[in-house]
C-alpha cells in the first residue's frame, strides 16, 4: 500500500523505476488474489443511446432527433439474452443514457406510449424480464441514481455500476469534457457510490483516463473510492479506462493516454485500493494484456461472445482463447467469473433479492466463480 505522497510522486515514474512500481503492484495482487485472473462472459444491452448529458467524449449518445437515436423494444432486449444464454454467456450488462426523458420531452413521450414514466421504471422491468425469461444475473449500469431508484433496481439486479470518471469539478468549466453535464458532477457520482453503500449493492465504479485530469486528480479520485468502500465495503471492482478519442466528437483530436501512463495508473490504482478490490482493465482498449497483468490487474472485465463494445464499436473484443494464453504466459490461469464476485455470494441475505440469491445458488460453483466455465 502506498501513501497519496507516494502516489502522486509515482506519476512522474518511468523506465525501471516504472518496472518496479509494476512489480511491487504485480506482487500485491498476488498476495490477495493468487494466480487467478478472471473475465466476465456477457452479452451488452444499450437500453436507450439517448441521455441529458453530452460528455465531449462520447459517441454512444444520440440528440432524439437523430435517426440513430432509438430506445430498444422488449422483443429486442430478450432476443440478445436468449442469444446470449445459448453463447454461454451469464450477465446481462444493461449500459444506457441518463434520464434522457428529464430533458427531452420527445423521449417522455416515447416512454408514455410504452406505458413508462421513466427509463428507469422500464429498465426495472427489462431486469425483471431477464430473471423470469433466462438463466443470466442482470448488472445495471445507468449513471447516476437517487436512493429511490436504487432501491427500485436492487431486487432485480446483481449488482450495479457506475464509473466515478474523476473527482476534478475542473472538468465541470466551459470547454471541458464536463461541461452541462449534470450527472457527471462529482459530488453526484460519490453521493451514488454511498447510496450504493448505505443499501449494500455490490458496485463496480473506475476511473477514465486522459480526459483533462491531472495525475494528483487522477490520485484522489482513486482515494476518493476507497474510503467509500472503507465505510460500506461495497466496491467490488475498479476498472482503470483508458480514454479513445473518437471522430466527430469534441475531443476528436486529443491524445490518448500512452501504454505508460496506463501502466503506472494500474500499478498506483493496486497500491491505494484495498486489495479486496478487483482492479480491471479492458482488454480491447489498448490490446497489452501481458504489460496490464505486470502492472497488478487481475480482470479484463466483460467480454462478449455476441454483442460489440457499444461504446467503443471500433475496439473489437479479444478472442477468450488469446485472453488465456497470455494469462498463461505469464504464469496466470484465465477462469470465468459471475457479474457478482465470490465475496459478496458468501452474504446473500445483505446484499441480494431472493430471486437473485436462488439464481447466483444455480450458476456458481463452490468457489463463487462461473459453475460452467467458458474459456
Ligand atoms: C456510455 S456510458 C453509459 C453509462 C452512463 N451514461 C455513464 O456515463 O456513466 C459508460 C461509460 O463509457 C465510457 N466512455 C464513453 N466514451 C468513452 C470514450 N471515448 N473512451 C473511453 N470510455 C468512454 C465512460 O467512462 C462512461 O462511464
Ligand atoms: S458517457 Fe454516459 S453520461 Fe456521458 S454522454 Fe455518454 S451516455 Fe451520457
Amino acid at each position: 500500500m502506498i501513501s497519496r505522497a507516494q502516489a502522486i510522486a509515482a506519476g512522474k515514474v518511468s523506465g525501471d523505476e516504472l518496472q518496479q512500481l509494476c512489480a511491487q503492484a504485480s506482487q500485491w495482487r498476488e498476495q490477495h488474489w493468487g494466480k487467478t485472473v478472471t473475465y466476465s462472459r456477457k452479452v451488452f444491452v444499450p437500453l436507450t443511446n439517448m441521455c441529458r448529458d453530452t460528455c465531449s467524449y462520447c459517441t454512444f449518445v444520440k440528440h432524439p432527433d437523430s435517426p440513430q437515436a432509438y430506445i430498444m423494444t422488449p422483443e429486442q432486449v430478450l432476443k440478445v439474452v436468449a442469444e446470449g444464454q445459448q453463447l454461454g454467456c451469464k450477465e446481462v450488462l444493461f449500459s444506457l443514457g441518463e434520464k434522457p426523458e428529464r430533458r427531452y420531452p420527445q423521449v417522455r413521450a416515447r416512454l408514455e406510449l410504452m406505458g413508462y414514466a421513466s427509463m428507469t421504471d422500464y429498465l426495472e422491468q427489462m431486469c425483471q424480464q431477464v430473471i423470469e425469461h433466462s438463466d443470466m444475473l442482470p448488472h445495471v449500469n445507468a449513471g447516476t441514481l437517487s436512493l429511490q431508484e436504487m432501491r427500485q433496481l436492487k431486487p432485480v439486479s446483481a449488482s450495479m455500476g457506475m464509473m466515478l470518471e474523476n473527482i476534478s469539478p475542473r472538468l465541470l468549466l466551459k470547454g471541458n469534457v464536463h461541461y452541462a453535464c449534470p450527472d457527471k458532477v462529482p459530488k453526484q457520482r460519490l453521493r451514488t457510490l454511498e447510496r450504493a453503500g448505505q443499501l449494500d449493492i455490490p458496485f463496480t465504479t473506475g476511473i477514465l483516463i486522459g480526459i483533462g485530469e491531472n495525475w494528483q486528480e487522477r490520485v484522489d479520485s482513486l482515494i476518493a473510492i476507497n474510503e467509500i468502500h472503507q465505510q460500506y465495503g461495497h466496491i467490488q471492482e475498479v476498472i482503470v479506462q483508458n480514454f479513445c478519442a473518437k471522430e466527430d466528437t469534441a475531443m476528436a483530436n486529443a491524445a490518448e493516454p500512452d501504454l505508460d501512463d496506463m501502466l503506472r495508473t494500474l500499478a498506483v490504482a493496486r497500491l491505494i485500493l484495498d486489495p479486496s478490490i478487483s482492479l480491471q482493465a479492458p482488454p480491447n482498449l489498448q490490446q497489452r494484456y501481458r504489460a496490464y497483468l505486470n502492472s497488478g490487474i487481475n480482470d479484463f472485465g466483460g467480454i462478449s461472445p455476441l454483442t460489440i463494445d457499444h461504446i467503443n464499436p471500433e475496439r473489437a473484443w479479444p478472442q477468450i482463447s488469446q485472453l488465456a494464453q497470455a494469462s498463461s504466459d505469464c504464469g496466470y490461469q484465465l477462469r470465468e467469473r459471475l457479474a457478482v464476485y465470490p465475496k459478496y455470494q458468501k452474504s446473500p441475505q445483505r446484499y441480494f433479492a431472493a430471486s437473485i440469491a436462488t439464481r447466483l445458488d444455480s450458476i456458481a460453483r463452490a468457489d463463487g466463480l462461473a459453475a460452467v466455465q467458458c474459456l
